[in-house]
Order: structure tokens, then C-alpha cells, then sequence
């Protein structure tokens, strides 16, 4: 089938680069020229395991193809999938100004019918917006479209693993003619009978829900994910703070909720809170649709709530130890938002640092991913090639992000290199028990 994806961001690349590996034509457009610059050239403008060789193979193959011709994209294609961005405005609701672009673009465009596909995360009702605008500015009146809602669930640093072996495929459409058209897009993951390019994690005999719904109940499918998951993450750091006072271990509590089914082990980890570019967003524009159609979903707020007070959780276990932050030197191990990803939007590693340097502490810091990002925003800081690096003369270590690589340091040179052995482990990555032993004052989250 020939596909287009208009937006070439995160979602959108992963997106168009999936499809065309699953076997579809697919022309992914960007109204930024530099990065369909970039990507002609077989490289991407963000990191993401595995994405770089599949873009290049795709491309290679014919199967993939980049441009900044919004019309030419649209022609050509028979679906059109909206993955723009949906920043959010100052008072925390969606911008949708360039879905309502894109939409008008593809009234103005289009000559024979179109499937639209709504993926960026958008507010319930979008899709009705979307139809409105089609209608009104279509100026072929022989043009039939039918919208959809099919939204994305992957996660920054695992999304080719998310996209080619899913949980769920989620699809609201309006009649059976978009549904069968997007069941036949995904056929290939539904039944899992593509030849998967990556071969870790990959569960070959499984096949994949294929869920059918409403527009506007697809469209809530997300937000409702989402906002759950950061219900979760919050739960389990309101409970850690209990643990802290009472003496027990939030990770064994976790341990003991999440072997019930019906809890779940998984996002039950306590740390320094969630970041990124979904979650706080999400949540934050699910609190305001909600207010929109006379609902006050106060649960969300206090979500955010204690989201946002797990900074000061961290500031105050360093405060109460080195007392004054002025003149420290503390080194900071991890900046994206979590592992495996260059993603610093939202992430608690800057809110931390921004605060540590009002106090006037010297700050040391490491990402094996995202330092040239975090340049940008933090430049007076000192950027080293390593943890040992950012050990050496620290008054204190904070691991923010939990990178497989900090678990297996040689913590007994670290201490040696420090001025003061001490950790704070937002993540829990470290084996409290082992770190005592060889002397360190360790604080770790909720144990
Ligand atoms: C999230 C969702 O997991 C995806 O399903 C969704 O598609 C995506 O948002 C989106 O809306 O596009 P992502 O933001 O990439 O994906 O990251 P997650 O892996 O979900 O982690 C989010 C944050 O929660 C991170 O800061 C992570 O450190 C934190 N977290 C996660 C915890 O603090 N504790 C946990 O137990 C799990």
C-alpha cells in the first residue's frame, strides 16, 4: 500500500520507517529541510537503537523515501498518517495547529480518497475536528476521505521493538472501509509474518490484538494509558517516602504488590519521577480536556504533584549530608530522561542540576547518551568522558538516569577518587548493602 506520513519526528520517523520495513511504500514528509536533508543521506537526527540501519535499508530497497513536498506526498498516497507534533501551550493544553495545517493541507491536495490517520497523541474529539476540516476546505468536491484514530505506544529507546512486536494495535475508525484498510496495513504484525529485523526480544510465535473501536474511545485509549502509568510511577514514590519514614524497602513492597496479576510489577520503580516528552504533557492535557467537558479529574493533579516534588526528595537527601551545596562538587551520573535515549524534554537531571547550581555547587556530569543535547541548555557545567572522571573530587555522586553501565562500576574506585564517598541513587540501580560495606554513605530511594 502506498503510505505517507506527515511529520518526521520521533513517532513519525519510527512510524514511516516500520511500515515500510513491514513491506508498504511509504514517503515521509517534513517541513524541515535540513532533517529531510539529513535523512536522504541515510542518517537520523536522533537516537534510537536499530532505527538508523533500517531507515538505510528501506531507503535502499525503494521502500522508504523522505521529502518536503507536502502535496506530492499527499498525492501519492492512498493513507496519510498525522504524526506532527502536539506540543503543549503555556496553559497546558494541546496545540493542534499544525494537525488543523496538515488537515487543511490534505483537503487542498487530495484528488481521490484518502484514509486519515490521526497518530500524534491528540485530545478526544480531534478526529471529529479533523473531518470538520477536510470538509470545509476540500475543494475537490469529488474527494471521499474517511479519519481514523490508530494511537502509537511507543516508548523512546525500545519504539522499533514497540512497533514491530506491540501489546496492542489500537484502531478507531467510523465504518468498516477504514477498518479493513488498517487491518490490512498491519496484517503483517498482527499475524507476525514479517521477517524481523531485530532479532533481540523478538517473540515470533505471538500474535497481536488488533483492537477495534470508536474514534473518540481510541483516541481516550491513549491519554487513559498514559495517565495510568504516571498514576503508577507516583503511587509507588508516595509510598517510597512512607517506606523512608517507616524503615521498610519500597523495592520489596513493589516486589510483593506486583507479583498480584491484577497490579503488575512493572513501572512500580521509585526514583526521581518521570520526564520526557509524554508523560508530563499527557497528563497535564488529560487534566484540561477533562475540565473542558466538566470533569475535574483532581487524581491527575495530584499525580503531577508528587511527580514534581521528587526533585526536592533528592535536593534534601543531598542537603543532608554536605548541609551547605555552596562551592560542592557534585557529579552527576545520567541526564536523559531515562536509558538508551538523547531525549532531555522534561527530564529531572536539568531541574536538578539548575537548582544545585543556584546554591553555587560545582557540577560534574556523564551521559553515554546525551551530553551534546544537554550542551544546549546546562553550557556552564563540566562535561566528563566517564563516571570515574565525574567521581574524582566530588563531594557527592547522584545517579539520575539508570544506565545499565553504572550498575557494574568499580564502586571501590569511585570511592577512592571522591572527596567524600558519598551516593544518592535515585533509580535504586546499586546494590545498597554491597556500596556500605565498602564504606559508602549511600541514600537510595524509599529503602
Ligand atoms: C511513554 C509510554 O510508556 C509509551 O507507551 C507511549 O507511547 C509514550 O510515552 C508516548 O506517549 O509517546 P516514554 O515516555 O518513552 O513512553 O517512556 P517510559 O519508558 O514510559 O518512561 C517514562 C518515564 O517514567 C521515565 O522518566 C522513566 O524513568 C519513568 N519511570 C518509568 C519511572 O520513574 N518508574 C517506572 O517504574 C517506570
Amino acid at each position: 500500500m502506498n503510505l505517507c506520513v506527515i511529520g518526521t519526528g520521533h513517532v513519525g520517523l519510527v512510524v514511516g520507517t516500520c511500515l515500510a520495513e513491514i513491506g508498504h511504500k511509504v514517503v515521509c514528509q517534513d517541513v524541515n529541510e535540513r532533517k529531510i536533508g539529513i535523512l536522504k543521506e541515510g542518517e537520523i537526527p536522533i537516537y534510537e537503537p536499530y532505527l538508523k540501519n533500517l531507515v538505510r535499508e528501506n531507503a535502499k530497497e525503494g521502500r522508504l523515501n523522505f521529502t518536503i513536498d507536502t502535496g506530492v506526498a499527499i498525492t501519492q498516497s492512498d493513507v496519510i498518517f498525522i504524526c506532527v507534533g502536539t506540543s503543549p501551550l503555556e496553559n497546558g493544553e494541546t496545540d493542534l495547529s499544525a494537525v488543523e495545517k496538515v488537515s487543511r493541507q490534505i483537503a487542498k491536495f487530495a484528488t481521490t480518497y484518502k484514509l486519515v490517520v490521526e497518530k500524534s497523541t491528540v485530545p478526544v474529539q480531534t478526529g471529529e475536528q479533523i473531518k470538520r476540516t477536510l470538509d470545509k476546505y476540500n475543494t475537490h468536491s469529488h474527494m471521499e476521505f474517511d479519519v481514523a484514530s490508530n494511537p502509537e505506544f511507543l516508548r523512546e529507546g525500545s519504539a522499533i521493538q514497540d512497533f514491530l512486536h506491540p501489546d496492542r494495535i489500537v484502531v478507531g475508525v467510523e465504518n468498516s472501509r477504514a477498518e479493513k484498510i488498517l487491518r490490512e496495513i498491519y496484517l503483517p504484525i498482527t499475524n507476525q509474518s514479517f521477517d524481523c529485523p531485530i532479532h533481540i526480544n523478538c517473540p515470533r510465535s505471538q500474535t497481536v490484538p488488533l483492537l477495534v473501536c470508536d474514534i473518540k474511545s481510541a483516541e481516550l485509549i491513549k491519554h487513559a494509558s498514559n495517565s495510568f502509568l504516571a498514576t503508577k510511577i507516583s503511587f509507588i514514590n508516595a509510598v517510597a517516602d512512607i517506606c523512608e519514614r517507616a524503615g521498610a524497602d519500597v523495592t520489596k513492597v513493589a516486589d510483593g504488590m506486583g507479583l498480584d496479576p491484577r497490579i503488575g510489577r512493572s513501572f512500580l520503580n521509585a526514583g526521581i519521577g518521570f520526564g520526557g516528552f509524554c508523560f508530563p504533557k499527557d497528563l497535564q492535557a488529560f487534566v484540561k480536556f477533562a475540565q473542558k467537558l466538566g470533569c475535574e479529574f483532581s487524581l491527575l493533579k495530584e499525580v503531577e504533584k508528587i511527580n514534581e516534588n521528587r526533585i526536592d526528595v533528592i535536593l534534601n537527601k543531598i542537603k543532608q549530608e554536605l548541609w551547605v551545596i555552596k562551592q560542592k562538587t557534585i557529579g552527576i551520573l545520567g541526564l536523559s530522561f531515562k536509558p538508551n535515549t538523547d531525549d532531555i524534554r522534561f527530564a529531572p537531571s536539568v531541574k536538578i542540576i539548575h537548582e544545585l547550581q543556584k546554591e553555587g555547587a560545582n557540577i560534574k556530569a556523564y551521559d553515554p547518551k546525551a551530553m551534546d543535547k544537554v550542551k544546549e541548555v546546562i553550557p556552564d557545567m563540566t562535561y566528563c568522558n566517564g563516571p570515574y572522571e565525574v567521581a574524582t573530587d566530588s563531594d557527592a555522586l547522584v545517579i539520575v538516569t539508570e544506565y545499565e553501565e553504572f550498575k557494574s562500576l568499580d564502586f571501590l574506585k569511585i570511592k577512592s577518587l571522591m572527596r567524600h564517598p558519598l551516593i544518592i541513587d535515585g533509580r535504586n540501580l546499586c546494590d545498597k548493602e554491597k556500596l556500605i560495606q565498602f564504606g559508602f554513605k549511600y541514600y537510595g530511594i524509599g529503602r
